[in-house]
């Protein structure tokens, strides 16, 4: 039997001669990381990893992925399991406290949800000052930080009951925000939460109800809006949580960590995608290009086309939400007997990617944003909406992972260091001798 690969927990990096000795950590699943706390103390050197792709910055006990097999685990749950059997509160709850509720504890949660669903009369007009065409995502990171001049920060010491109330503050008030940014971008009267009404209920509701239309979110699209919710609520370390996190570790309030995750998630190569995805299968359809054209174009390092959707940092195989979030958008378009074009595009695009040398050799498949924008346009939503559900979804990862680097003693201020590539110290020169 072949010897098992022995593990050990010290490694020795030799810099001009001289042994340095690391400590090697492994994580609850056997991934190891090199400990380079004291690397400039003991070496003179930093450690250069552009995009920190290498590099773990903290330890977290909220969301493990393995890129690799494809696996994704929001506090040990399989996402897979977590879509099919819970609501996205319930999840939001597991999240920041670490555990699924009771049901004592998804009431009170609930019940903090409702009470904080309003925002205050006075931002209301707030929203009308943005001018037609706004996008919903400047205007949710802008309403997110001004919550911090109408509600009050959180102490250092703060209790858990106060970070509750904050966390439940800000969960059920970006809601309202992000149906008012859409009524406002529709030119229709807001809609106000109501108690009756569940956490997707009332979004939907707000979203969609008008004072001429008597609408009624249909059950199936209120278990939709919870899976897809469900699917975006936390993974890992991605550029918006380590935004959140870096904000964090300023002592910057929670409202303004949010806010600089917002914009971070706005992004195309990050959750904007799920928009670009949309606008690059409606240009393919306008353009009545093929799916060789687009793959040729996709491979082609001279064009600055990306296949949109397509390809992960970490996900080196099938992302595990595009599988869930392809089944869920045959089974909407079928359901609501939808013939949407671009659905067959991007099938076809998949397939053709899937089987390309160029493709395989990069590991290149399906992300999360591939087939959820589709999903979200057979729910009436408009393409400029798409990120902003990602934003819905993602808050109470972010909150958790806010949460834990406030408590986590190992933290301090971020503050990566750099390779100086500039001048030398360079003599000032009065601009009457300048030539
Ligand atoms: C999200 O981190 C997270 O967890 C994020 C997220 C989350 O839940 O928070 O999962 C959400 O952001 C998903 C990703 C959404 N973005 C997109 O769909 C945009 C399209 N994808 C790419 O731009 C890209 O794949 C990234 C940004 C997602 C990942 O970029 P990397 O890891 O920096 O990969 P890379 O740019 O170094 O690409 C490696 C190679 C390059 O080719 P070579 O230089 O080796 O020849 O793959 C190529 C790239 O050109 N490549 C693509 C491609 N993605 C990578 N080629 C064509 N189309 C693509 N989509």
């Amino acid at each position: 039997m072949s010897e098992k690969k022995r593990k050990t927990d010290k490694a020795h990096l030799v810099v001009d001669g001289k042994t340095v000795e690391l400590a090697v950590l492994e994580s609850s699943m056997g991934e190891r990381a090199l400990e380079l706390g004291r690397l400039k103390a003991e070496t003179g050197c930093f450690a250069f990893d552009p995009a920190m792709a290498n590099t773990a910055v903290c330890r977290s006990s909220i969301t493990y992925v393995n890129g690799e097999k494809g696996i994704l685990l929001l506090r040990g749950y399989p996402i897979e399991d977590l879509a099919e059997r819970c609501s996205f509160v319930e999840v939001a709850y597991l999240l920041i406290h670490g555990g699924l509720p009771t049901m004592e504890q998804s009431m009170r949660f609930s019940r903090l949800l409702n009470i904080h669903s309003m925002l205050h009369e006075d931002m209301r007009s707030f929203f009308g000052n943005y001018p037609e065409g706004a996008h919903p995502m400047a205007v949710l990171s802008a309403m997110v930080v001004s919550l911090s001049s109408f509600y009050p920060e959180l102490r250092l010491e703060n209790t858990q009951e106060e970070t509750d109330i904050t966390a439940t503050r800000l969960l059920s008030k970006l809601r309202t925000i992000a149906a008012f940014s859409y009524k406002k971008s529709v030119g229709e009267p807001y809609v106000y939460p109501s108690h009756k009404y569940s956490y997707c209920e009332n979004f939907l509701n707000m979203m969609f109800s008008s004072p001429v239309s008597m609408y009624k979110a249909d059950a199936y699209d209120v278990a939709l809006m919870n899976k897809l919710l469900v699917l975006h609520a936390d993974h890992e370390q991605n550029a918006s949580t380590t935004v959140v996190r870096m904000v964090e570790s300023t002592g910057a309030n929670l409202y303004a960590c949010i806010s600089a995750g917002i914009c971070a998630l706005w992004g195309n190569l990050h959750g904007g995608a799920n928009q670009a995805v949309i606008e690059m299968l409606e240009k393919i359809h306008r353009d009545g290009l093929t799916a060789d054209q687009v793959i040729h174009k996709a491979k082609d390092k001279n064009s600055r086309f990306r296949l949109m959707g397509f390809g992960h940092r970490i996900y080196k195989s099938y992302d595990p939400r595009a599988k869930l979030a392809k089944k869920m958008c045959m089974a909407v378009l079928k359901k609501k007997k939808i013939q949407d074009p671009l659905v067959e595009i991007a099938m076809r695009l998949e397939e053709r990617a899937l089987n390309d040398p160029y493709f395989q050799d990069r590991s290149l498949y399906p992300n999360v944003d591939f087939y959820t924008g589709l999903i979200y346009r057979a729910m009436g939503f408009p393409k400029e909406m798409f990120t902003v559900l990602f934003a819905l979804g993602r808050l109470p990862g972010w909150i958790a992972h806010w949460q834990e680097m406030r408590k986590d003693p190992e933290q301090r201020i971020m503050r990566p260091r750099q390779i100086y590539t500039g001048p030398q110290k360079t003599a000032y020169i009065p601009i009457e001798e300048r030539r």
